[in-house]
């Protein structure tokens, strides 16, 4: 092959190789695919059309690369995420569905996710309801083994479940609700990390991501038993990822600044503590979370394992897409 001939040739290749990786990227496929089925060119060429051959095989890798970072791969995914009854569980079942994933709503009003379950899948989706208390070990494991024998894997999961209720200064507070909200918000996601990590460790991959909040930090009055809940969970998303990393277990938290929920209402009704102030238009939509959780569940956001992510930040909120913060 002539120098004049080698550059038309591997423009050629190139474009074809955008396209494909292109079209991978749409038909949700990792477009190093098409950089494999493209190796064939190799086979029984000359030393011009290898070296052509390589340069189209550099290009579609820092294609791929980009797509791997910045769209979710979700079709033929499992999901599971507790809590999705209602707020931010239930936006984010709705929101990975809405890309190709198989949700598993869990929670205790197992009508309620019955009928969130059935609404995703009249829209194409495709989604299934497991009632669970996540405080009960051996319902999560039930949950878990469920769901895994359903759809054949766990790809994420996002330990949402959580309560605030009742909401009192310490020296007053009812010693059985207390150690209720340690129940549900440390050792809830405890359960859910003991039981879908021996899955993800034989898989060789998974992303679990734990629902934290300012309160893992702060203090505030009135929430012990919420600050030292998310305090808790914090430890846990560090420790998770200081054992699992090295086994491709990608593990983070979120903490989403406030959200228009039920717990909202709650913290509202109970007057203490400048949350419970805040205007109702300045808490973010729950949808606004469900992206932060696509977007951590994708490799652009493996600078977070092991720590929170923050929405309430402008690079958080940058990162995922969304309004600055104001
Ligand atoms: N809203 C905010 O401003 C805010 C801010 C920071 C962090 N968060 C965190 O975000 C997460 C979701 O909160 P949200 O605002 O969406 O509150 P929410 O609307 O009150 O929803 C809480 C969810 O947790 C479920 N749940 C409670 N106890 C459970 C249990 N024992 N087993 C299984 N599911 C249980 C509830 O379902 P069932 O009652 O049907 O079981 C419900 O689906 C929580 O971890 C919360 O701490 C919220």
């Amino acid at each position: 092959m002539g120098a004049c001939e080698i550059l038309p040739f591997a423009v050629t290749v190139v474009a074809v190789a955008a396209i494909a990786s292109y079209i991978g990227h749409l038909a949700g496929c990792p477009a190093l695919e098409a950089r494999r089925s493209f190796a064939a060119f190799r086979t029984g060429s000359s030393p011009e059309m290898v070296t052509a051959v390589r340069e189209f095989g550099r290009i579609v890798t820092r294609v791929a690369h980009r797509n791997r970072r910045h769209f979710m791969e979700l079709t033929g995914k499992t999901i599971v995420i507790t809590g999705a009854s209602r707020g931010i569980g239930e936006a984010a079942a709705r929101h990975f569905a809405s890309h190709g994933g198989t949700v598993v709503l869990a929670a205790r009003s197992g009508g309620r996710i019955e009928e969130i379950a059935q609404e995703i899948k009249a829209e194409g989706g495709e989604a299934m309801a497991i009632p669970c208390d996540v405080a009960d070990a051996q319902a999560v494991q039930a949950m878990v083994d469920a769901a895994v024998s359903r759809t054949g894997r766990l790809d994420i999961l996002i330990n949402n479940a959580g309560l605030i209720d009742p909401i009192a200064r310490i020296g007053e507070s009812d010693i059985e609700a207390w150690g209720k909200v340690i129940d549900v918000n440390v050792k809830g996601v405890y359960h859910g990390l003991r039981y879908a990590i021996p899955v993800m460790v034989k898989q060789g991959a998974g992303t679990i991501i734990n629902i934290s909040s300012g309160a893992a930090t702060g203090a505030l009055e009135g929430w012990s038993h919420y600050c030292a809940s998310k305090a808790a969970v914090l430890s846990l998303t560090k420790v998770a990822d200081a054992e699992y990393r090295e086994h491709g277990i990608r593990v983070c938290g979120l903490s989403p600044g406030t959200v228009a929920t039920q717990m909202q209402k709650e913290i509202r009704a109970s007057g203490i503590n400048p949350v419970s102030q805040i205007d109702w238009s300045q808490h973010i939509p729950p949808e606004w979370v469900a992206k932060g959780l696509a977007w951590l569940a994708t490799e652009g956001a493996d600078g977070y394992l092991g720590t929170d992510f923050s929405l309430k930040t402008p690079e958080g909120r940058a990162a995922v897409g969304l309004p600055s913060a104001g």
